[in-house]
């Protein structure tokens, strides 16, 4: 899986790529990630890659050129093209089981107050992390890294996946999980787990699964 993210912000993915399963991700070769500054692609003599949008309005509007121009350089022929905006579909476990089998993704973040509809003329798919609004795409795009990479396989452990604290498969919101000792704080973990009863402890996680998805989230069981 090759990922190429553009962005005029490059140094916000300094931590995010250093740190914990995605470095590790990217240390075996599981994943290769690029991180691109669009400005690098504008033909302006000053690097320009915003103006103000035609018929008036607040604030700048992304150029088209500096975008389409990355986009060709780094395209291939198995190439899809994500732009994140807060007016994209919203963003699921399902869509990262189905971006996480594709060879090479292109990920434009948005930043500013828009950007110049022709844009989306080179993009499959048009991405939000879900209904509240961010200063730009930078953050929204390492969601979709971080939630893609981590299903290639053997980025984690096999098995991690069937544990994964929602389960989209099941629609159900992960058991409570306890370790060492026994008892913390006057709380005592639940005998049940205990006990070495599989089959017991199988019937107990997935009741607290549904009597926690019924709090949390009643949406999950409706699907
Ligand atoms: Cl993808 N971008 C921005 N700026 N805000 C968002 C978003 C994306 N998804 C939710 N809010």
């Amino acid at each position: 899986m090759k990922i190429d993210i553009l962005t005029l912000f490059p140094s916000m993915y300094d931590g995010f790529l250093n740190e914990s399963i995605i470095k590790r991700a990217i240390d075996n070769n599981y994943v290769e990630i690029n991180i691109h500054n669009f400005r690098d692609y504008s033909t302006d003599p000053h690097q320009k890659v915003d103006d103000y949008g035609f018929g008036g309005g607040p604030g700048m509007v992304l150029m088209a050129q500096p975008i389409f121009d990355a986009v060709e350089a780094l395209r291939g022929d198995n190439t899809k093209v994500i732009l994140m905006t807060p007016q994209g579909i919203k963003y699921c476990q399902k869509t990262a089981k189905e971006l996480s089998l594709e060879k090479h993704l292109i990920i434009i973040c948005g930043h500013y107050e828009g950007f110049d509809d022709r844009i989306r003329s080179v993009v499959d798919y048009e991405v939000s992390i879900g209904d509240y609004v961010l200063t730009g795409g930078e953050i929204p795009a390492m969601i979709l890294t971080d939630s893609i990479t981590r299903l290639v396989d053997g980025v984690i452990e096999e098995g991690s996946h069937i544990n994964d604290s929602f389960n989209p498969d099941t629609n159900l919101l992960d058991y409570p999980t306890y370790t060492k000792p026994r008892e913390f704080n006057g709380m005592r973990v639940p005998d049940v787990l205990v006990n070495g009863n599989h089959k017991e402890i199988e019937e107990y996680r997935y009741n607290e699964s549904v009597k926690k998805t019924e709090r949390i989230r009643p949406d999950l069981l409706e699907k």
